[in-house]
């Protein structure tokens, strides 16, 4: 019997990264894999769509843990998952990203002293305030393993103390997943393109919950929504936190009045990667985004103070906006005024980082007997 990986997913980016994994896994002999869903995304377009966009196996496991408060979430996860690896015994549990499922698979691994790998281990935005730094920095610490996107992530782990064998540079599985998908996400996003009338447009993506959450940031992300939806139409797939707050906030009438945005519900990752490819621009504050841009070469501005990905801004086409959102419009002006494309992505960003991540897996953990 080959030994068995355990890999814990639960959140829309965690389908994104795991599935060039499980796919260069499925190639090769002396391990095979067991795939917990935690249930933190359920709703079809945030989860079943992404399964069967990626090809990525049926879940052995749905712990159906569903939305709850940041406590509930993450340890009714743990409470759920634990039985499971008990019952399991794999060779190694392996997380990824920063979501509350990465940090309660991360912590039940350890617990059952279960060797632990991360896979986009050693970003770092440097604000605890964000949820997702959290998750890092602890799942971080617990992890045997820890395969890193870019450089400035193993000088992040090494000054926290980790030690450096460790510590394995293998690029972003993310680039993996577009590089190997974007054929046939051109071909899913061509209907929308042409409901679009074929016209330059900028895509927009907006959940972080210090942008959301806060009625008066909201507010005025929007207001500058009016201004840019003038020099270039949005498209706008709305996150389900991100609808909901425009409609206890008040203000899903007036965004929904803007002349040029165009407000749909969230996109399969097909339809996305193909939406993002061909966009003039993209307005994110989300992380993986700004990895697909850059390996896209599509402009990106990203409405946040940090970024825990600074290859993006170094050799890509990323700009941080910071805290201001009156910057908006003119950074958008900006970006459309310019003559040059965008820089060609770093080297990491070559489709081949999971191919990486599952040879030191077997090497490591395979079982040699046959
Ligand atoms: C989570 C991750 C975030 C990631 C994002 C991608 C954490 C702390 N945050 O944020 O890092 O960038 O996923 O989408 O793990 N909801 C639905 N349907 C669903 C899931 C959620 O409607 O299938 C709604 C619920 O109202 C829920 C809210 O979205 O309360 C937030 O969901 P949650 O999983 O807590 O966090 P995200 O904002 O999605």
């Amino acid at each position: 019997m080959p030994d068995t990986i355990l890999f814990v997913v639960g959140a829309r980016p965690n389908f994104v990264k795991v599935a060039p994994i499980l796919h260069a896994l499925s190639t090769c002999t002396g391990l095979s894999h067991y795939l917990v869903h935690t249930g933190q995304h359920y709703d079809e377009r945030l989860s079943h769509r992404f399964f069967r966009d990626l090809s990525i196996p049926e879940p052995d496991v749905n712990l159906d843990v569903g939305s709850a408060d940041h406590g509930v979430q993450t340890g009714e996860i743990m409470v759920r998952l634990e039985p499971v690896v008990k019952s399991v015994r794999p060779c190694c549990t392996l997380v990824l990203g920063d979501v509350n499922s990465t940090l309660a698979g991360a912590l039940v691994a350890a617990k059952q002293q279960v060797p632990l790998a991360h896979v986009e281990a050693g970003l770092r935005s440097f604000d605890r305030r964000m949820p997702e730094e959290v998750n890092r920095v602890v799942t971080d610490v617990l992890s045997d393993l820890l395969f890193v996107t870019e450089p400035a992530g193993v000088d992040n782990l090494i000054r926290e103390g980790i030690s450096r064998d460790r510590i394995h540079l293998v690029g972003d599985v993310m680039v993996d997943a577009a590089s190997h998908h974007l054929p046939r996400a051109r071909e899913a996003s061509a209907p929308l393109r042409a409901r679009l009338g074929g016209i330059p447009y900028g895509l927009l993506t907006l959940h972080r919950p210090s942008n959301v959450d806060d009625p008066r940031r909201l507010t005025r992300i929007v207001a500058q929504l009016e201004t840019v939806c003038g020099d270039l139409p949005l498209v706008f797939p709305v996150h389900p936190r991100t609808r909901k707050r425009l409609q206890d906030f008040g203000l899903m009438e007036r965004t929904a009045a803007i002349p040029n945005l165009h407000l749909l519900p969230p996109l399969g990752y097909l339809e996305f990667l193909g939406m993002l490819e061909s966009a003039r621009l993209v307005l994110t504050d989300s992380g993986g985004i700004q990895a697909e841009a850059t390996f896209l070469r599509v402009p990106c501005l990203t409405l946040r103070d940090t970024t825990e990905r600074p290859d993006t801004i170094t050799f890509g086409p990323n700009r941080l906006l910071g805290a201001d959102p009156e910057v908006i419009p003119s950074a958008v002006r900006e970006v459309l005024s310019r003559q040059e494309p965008p820089p060609a992505p770093p080297a990491l960003m070559d489709g081949h980082a999971s191919d990486r991540i599952v040879q030191i897996l077997v090497d490591r953990f395979a079982d040699q007997t046959g």
